[in-house]
């Protein structure tokens, strides 16, 4: 079947897109649409025209896979101008999502019909790139600059309602009704002697000349915001264009932008992103029938920082929780969390007091294991320690139904070592949340060695229905994501022993993107995590901080000063303790420079990544990728370590862990000897 069909409905011409799964404007599509417009400029008896989609949605955006290849004509550009050019009135059909390409073809489109529950947007900058069909310079002559400013360098859709204020839509059609709303509006508007251009439209372009200041405002707002990132610049500077000079000058700069960031290496990255967080969820060597199994009723073992955070994200999906504790007290103090976590979001205006109280009456807080019985999931998140794992799973497997799956929340431990103590081990999987695991997006779905298809693709699904980026990993201690965090919090122990200030270890990191450093990371999370009063010998760096009373921001001293406001400053009396302990291993202290600290911090990760994927504990590299991404704080515009190591170069980077004595993992060494990349 071709990808754009047309037929007559009377006189309107009803042009239908046929491109699953999205209905990407591929090279197929973009020239069934040329030839579209074409067939009605030739027949006489056609008055309108109507461009509608099949299946869940219109144009999700110009073809990302088509992008790093030469352009087939017709472009998308030509496209959407000989579109705005028909003398019969072209009217757009929009459901699901008018995303990109998909709503620069709309805006060349003289009229716009939605369904209610439909979204709009031009999400190119989240791909590092920009709209580069017009959309930078059509959509603030539709909308105005200030309006279409956020939508075009945050790309966050809006609501077809929100569109329909904004004139950017101009009829709201039955949600089940939208063809035939369409094909009448168009039947209607073809009585009209003029159609509108976007291209042409002056008047809200002379509305947003009236507020020169706009551009200077919205950058200086969200300077911080945007910092290292390239293409939200180039988005204001298009926006900016599209007020001050001539359509067709706008369009130049439009183009000219869009070839910079399309040779980008952010915008490489970005892409790489977008397909990586696709491929993550596709599990290599099971049958594609494997059923999955129902999940209505989920239990959580232990209500403790994760177990509470593990349970709001299945009352938040509408699944209830049966949550147990093993006293009283823990169980109170966990449940009220929960309850102030939703309370502070409903505060914040982020849902509704109903839906606090919805989600509350979900949960079955109790002392009973037994009322884990039949839950159709449990996961259990008590204390990282082996001995207490092995007989919660004895436990579970005396006690939950058969066909359950049981699942641990462990951050190191073997699951292998847990699912042998039932009898039903393929029932067994590794549920990896991260912290706070209401918020983070990552989940490590850990396979066991007798962990079922089925459990596994449950799981998978699970994650998508909570919100979760899943990612595969194999067991191994750490799995993917912390195995790799060892190394690097290795390398930060070593480099401040051997001179490197903690805060410019914590320096280094944010300015290459991360959220934080990982002394900023251990004050925020508590340097006593793990760490005993009773037990403590002074032996390391962090047990001498905790001994004095450093424990981190909620001691206002850790690693770092904190001020009441929290604000870090460095101190004297860490950078004392840590002259002791170098003192000790007789190495004498030297300046480290700033590059250095960060091969020495990341090189030996992506060293582990090969590691990981050789032993086939990661699917693929970009999973890694996706890993750190979601989880860890990874910044997006480098594509993840795995990525980024392909942009450093692998022989690059097995170099300088030679020159840092650093074993060099066979994969790496090899792939670097071939000249080889990982993605
Ligand atoms: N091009 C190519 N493939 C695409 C695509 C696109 N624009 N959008 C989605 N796909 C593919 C996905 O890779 C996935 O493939 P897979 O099944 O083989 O993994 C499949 O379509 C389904 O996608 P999702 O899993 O994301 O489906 P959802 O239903 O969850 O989401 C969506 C649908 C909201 C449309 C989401 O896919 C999306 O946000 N797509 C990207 C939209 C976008 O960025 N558009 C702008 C493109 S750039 C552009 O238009 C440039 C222009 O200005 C010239
Ligand atoms: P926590 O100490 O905050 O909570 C553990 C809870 O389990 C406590 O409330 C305790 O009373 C309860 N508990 C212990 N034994 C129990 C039993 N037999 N039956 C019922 N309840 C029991 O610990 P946290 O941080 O929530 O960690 C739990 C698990 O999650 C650990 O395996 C940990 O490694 C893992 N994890 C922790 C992360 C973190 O950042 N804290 C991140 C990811 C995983």
């Amino acid at each position: 079947m071709s990808a754009v069909t047309t037929r007559k409905d009377g006189d309107v011409l009803v042009v239908s897109a046929n491109n699953p799964p999205v209905n990407a404007l591929g090279y197929a599509v973009r020239a069934g649409l040329q030839a579209a417009i074409r067939e009605a400029q030739a027949d006489a008896s056609v008055a309108a025209v109507v461009i509608r989609c099949e299946g869940r949605t219109f144009f999700a955006g110009a073809d990302i896979t088509e992008f790093g290849k030469p352009m087939q004509e017709p472009g998308l550009g030509v496209v959407c101008d000989e579109i705005e050019a028909s003398a019969k009135p072209v009217v757009a059909a929009i459901h699901g999502t008018a995303l990109g390409g998909g709503l620069e073809v709309a805006l060349g489109c003289h009229y716009r019909v939605a369904v209610p529950s439909a979204k709009l947007g031009l999400p190119e900058v989240k791909l590092g790139i920009l709209p580069g069909a017009a959309g930078t310079q059509r959509l603030p002559r539709v909308i105005g600059a200030a309006e279409a400013l956020p939508m075009i360098v945050f790309g966050d859709p809006i609501a077809a309602k929100k569109a329909h204020a904004l004139e950017l839509v101009d009829q709201l059609a039955g949600e089940d009704s939208l063809e035939a709303d369409a094909i009448a509006f168009a039947r209607d508007v073809a009585k009209k002697a003029t159609h509108p251009k976007s291209s042409q439209r002056t008047d809200k372009i002379e509305e947003s000349k009236k507020d020169p200041g706009l551009f200077e405002r919205f950058r200086k707002e969200n300077a911080r915001k945007l910092n290292k990132l390239e293409a939200p610049a180039a988005c204001i500077e298009a926006v900016q264009a599209s007020v001050e000079l001539p359509y067709a000058d706008g369009i130049k700069k439009e183009r000219e932008l869009i070839m910079r960031l399309m040779a980008s290496t952010q915008s490489r990255a970005l892409r790489h992103v977008f397909f990586a967080e696709r491929a993550a969820a596709k599990i290599d060597g099971i049958p594609a029938d494997t059923p999955t199994l129902p999940i209505k009723k989920v239990g959580v073992l232990g209500a403790g920082t994760m177990g509470g955070g593990i349970t709001m994200n299945f009352l938040s999906a509408g699944i209830p929780v049966t949550i147990v504790e093993r006293e009283q007290a823990a169980l109170d103090r966990g449940v009220a969390i929960i309850r102030k976590n939703y309370e502070n979001t409903a505060k914040k205006g982020r849902i509704t007091a109903e839906q606090v109280e919805k989600a509350m009456s979900l949960l079955t807080p109790t002392l009973d294991f037994n009322a884990l019985a039949d839950s159709d999931l449990v996961i259990e998140a008590v204390f990282e320690n082996m001995d207490i794992k092995r007989d919660v799973f004895r436990r579970l497997d005396a006690t939950v139904k058969q066909g359950a799956i049981l699942a641990s929340n462990t951050s190191y431990l073997n699951i292998d070592e847990m699912a042998a103590e039932t009898k039903r081990p393929e029932s067994v999987i590794g549920l990896h949340f991260f912290s706070p695991a209401n918020v983070m997006k990552l989940l490590e779905v850990v396979r066991g060695a007798k962990t079922s298809p089925a459990v596994l693709k449950t799981s998978m699904e699970l994650a998508r229905k909570i919100g979760k980026v899943a990612v595969v990993s194999g067991v191994c201690h750490g799995f993917i994501g912390n195995r790799m965090l060892s190394q690097r919090q290795q390398q930060a122990q070593a480099l401040i022993l051997e001179g490197a200030k903690p805060w410019d270890v914590d320096r280094v990191l944010t300015e290459f993107g991360f959220p934080m450093g990982p002394f900023q990371m251990s004050d925020l999370a508590g340097l006593d995590i793990g760490w005993s009063a009773e037990t403590s010998k002074s032996a390391s760096v962090r047990d001498v901080l905790c001994e004095r009373g450093r424990r981190g921001q909620k001691t206002s001293k850790g690693f770092y000063d904190y001020d009441e406001n929290r604000k870090p400053s460095p101190s004297p009396e860490t950078e004392a303790i840590i002259a002791e302990f170098a003192a000790k291993s007789g190495k004498p202290q030297r300046a480290v420079g700033d590059e250095e600290i960060l091969e020495r911090l990341l090189y030996p990760m992506v060293n582990e990544g090969a590691k990981i994927l050789d032993e086939k504990m990661a699917q693929r590299a970009s999973d890694i990728d996706i890993v750190w991404l979601n989880g860890y704080g990874w910044p997006a515009y480098t594509g993840g370590p795995m990525f980024w190591a392909d942009t450093v170069g692998l022989d690059k980077i097995v170099a300088s862990l030679g020159k840092y004595g650093v074993a060099v993992a066979p994969m790496l060494k090899a792939k670097a000897e071939k000249g080889e990349s990982f993605n």
